[in-house]
């Protein structure tokens, strides 16, 4: 069994969709702040963060792990300018809990996701792998410092592994279902063709006085399912002993201009562009000597040439100009429909408080948000909000024969479910329709997904983070609960989803 940290991300989904092209058992672990499940079709997740040691050594214990590929990192260069202890906690700090559940757990193999940011401005190109490691951001800075961490490892526990120091990756999946989806964006070839696509006016070129042929940066772009072939070569390169330090590049450079031209010529766009000043910390021309890859790893790159690789990113980018969304908006339903249904499912609510000998909370103020991404229509399920409590605090207060979609619970990283008042009957599974691990009173069940767990009043359980892929109530009964959620910008990627439609206004007059 293989795990893959980061797998819901960019290069990390494409690992996942090798390894499970080849049948290779792997499961996927992620908290999800930027990858997306729906980049994960057949491959387990358990949505988890990297700085949970206990749960990182529960799922390699479990799953008998027997190599890990770790891509869970925070990557932009600018963010880590602005905020460089995040990113040392999040890069170095993630890595050392990994490390330890690898320890803890005798997990000795290891992929780690290097970069090229580790030379920082080269004093010779291509680069080779012994070049000096001088970092110009701290997030070079925090890779450079995890591969010596790793080394060190390697001495100290016999953890045996290998370095991949991508190139520019980028490209999307040749059959268009896995693309480059980041948010906010800053790499090259998407904005060029988001340009394409008319999402952005114009590409501004960061720098045309550079010491290059035309003045603009030169990179060295490697196709994301060559990079991810390349991991496959290194897990079995492990196994023969091979270990140490990888460039993944092509060992040919593009300049920024070069870029823009193919994806002209692929894209049949004119793509406005204009000059402007050049981003900190960028070197002019990082190429990479590819020769060890090729040597030791057996590593042969076949889809990264530039034509090929912008015809597969633009592929991506035309079906999914939303990224990971759906395309169609959900049809809200009529104000008017929506209205009497409520009261309905009002009244029913009330009702059933009634018969269990309930006490409805103090004046309710029931809204009503569509999180089912209309689903509750179709399955009889009410969210609400309780305007007394309305941070970030969703109640859910009344379903009968509920399904709360894993299209809007999946995206939730940590959950505590408290029953509130009454009973509350929930049902959950891990992605893939596995059981869960919960934590409850302190101690930690795995419940199946056709055994609904219950809770009485006052009492609390937390989902081990995101393990829970999605949950649902126990459809036989009214139940009757809380939900709330102990992550602030889940609320943001649920509200700001645009397949959910909100509908200001039209629950005024129903209290
Ligand atoms: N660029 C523009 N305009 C844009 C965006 C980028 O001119 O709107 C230029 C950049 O200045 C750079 C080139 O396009 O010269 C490529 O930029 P990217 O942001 O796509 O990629 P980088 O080379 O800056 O960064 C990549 C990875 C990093 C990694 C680095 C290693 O994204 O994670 O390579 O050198 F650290």
């Amino acid at each position: 069994m293989i795990l893959v940290t980061g797998g819901a991300g960019y290069i990390g989904s494409h690992m996942c969709r090798l390894l499970r092209e080849r049948g290779l058992p792997h499961i996927a672990y992620d908290n999800l702040s930027k990858g997306h499940v729906e980049s994960l079709p057949g491959t387990p997740l358990v949505c988890g963060d990297l700085h949970d040691t206990d749960l990182l050594t529960d799922v390699l214990l479990a799953h008998q792990v027997r190599a890990v590929v770790h891509f869970a990192a925070s990557i932009e260069v600018g963010e880590s300018v602005a905020d460089p202890l995040a990113y040392a906690q999040n890069n170095i700090g993630g890595t050392i809990s990994l490390l330890q559940a690898m320890r803890r757990a005798e997990v000795r193999d290891l992929v780690f996701s290097s970069t090229a940011a580790v030379y920082g401005n080269p004093d010779t190109t291509p680069i080779p792998e012994d070049h000096p490691k001088r970092p110009s951001s701290p997030y070079g800075f925090t890779k450079h410092a995890v591969e010596t961490l790793i080394e060190s490892s390697e001495a100290a526990y016999g953890l045996r592994a290998i370095r991949l120091r991508y190139f520019n990756a980028s490209g999307a999946s040749p059959e268009g279902d896995l693309g480059e989806a980041h948010n906010p964006e800053t790499h090259l070839i998407p904005i060029v063709l988001q340009a394409a696509l008319g999402q952005r006016e114009s590409v501004a070129i960061f720098g045309s006085d550079y010491p290059t042929p035309d003045g603009t940066c030169v990179r060295d772009y490697v196709h994301v399912a060559d990079l991810a072939e390349a991991h496959l070569l290194a897990l079995d390169a492990l196994t023969r002993g091979v270990t140490g330090a990888f460039n993944l590049g092509t060992g040919t450079g593009y300049s920024v201009r070069e870029v823009i031209e193919t994806c002209r010529q692929v894209t049949g766009h004119p793509i406005p562009c204009r000059e402007a000043a050049r981003r900190p910390g960028d070197p002019a021309t990082l190429v990479a000597s590819d020769t060890r890859a090729r040597e030791i790893l057996g590593w042969i790159p076949t889809r990264s040439d530039l034509e090929q690789l912008v015809a597969d990113a633009w592929r991506w980018h035309q079906a999914h100009p939303m990224g990971y969304v759906a395309q169609e908006p959900v049809e809200a339903p009529g104000p008017a429909m929506r209205r009497s249904e409520i009261n309905a499912l009002k009244r029913s609510a009330a009702a059933c408080f009634e018969a269990h000998g309930w006490t409805l909370p103090p004046d309710p103020k029931w809204d009503v948000t569509d999180f089912g991404l209309g689903d509750w229509r179709r399955e009889g399920l009410v969210l609400v909000n309780l305007a007394e409590e309305p941070e970030y605090c969703e109640k859910l207060m009344y379903a009968q024969r509920g399904m709360v979609t894993p299209a809007h619970h999946h995206r939730r990283k940590k959950e505590d479910i408290v029953c509130r008042w009454g009973r509350l009957a929930i049902r959950c599974h891990a992605a893939g329709g596995g059981a869960v691990a919960l934590r409850r009173n302190g101690s930690q069940t795995v419940v199946e997904p056709d055994q609904p767990f219950v809770l009485e009043a006052g009492e609390r359980v937390t989902l081990v983070p995101g393990v829970v892929h999605a949950f649902w109530p126990e459809s036989d009964e009214c139940i009757i609960g809380e939900v709330s959620t102990q992550n602030d910008d889940v609320n943001d990627n649920v509200f700001e989803d645009p397949r959910i439609g909100r509908f200001p206004g039209i629950l005024e007059d129903v209290v």
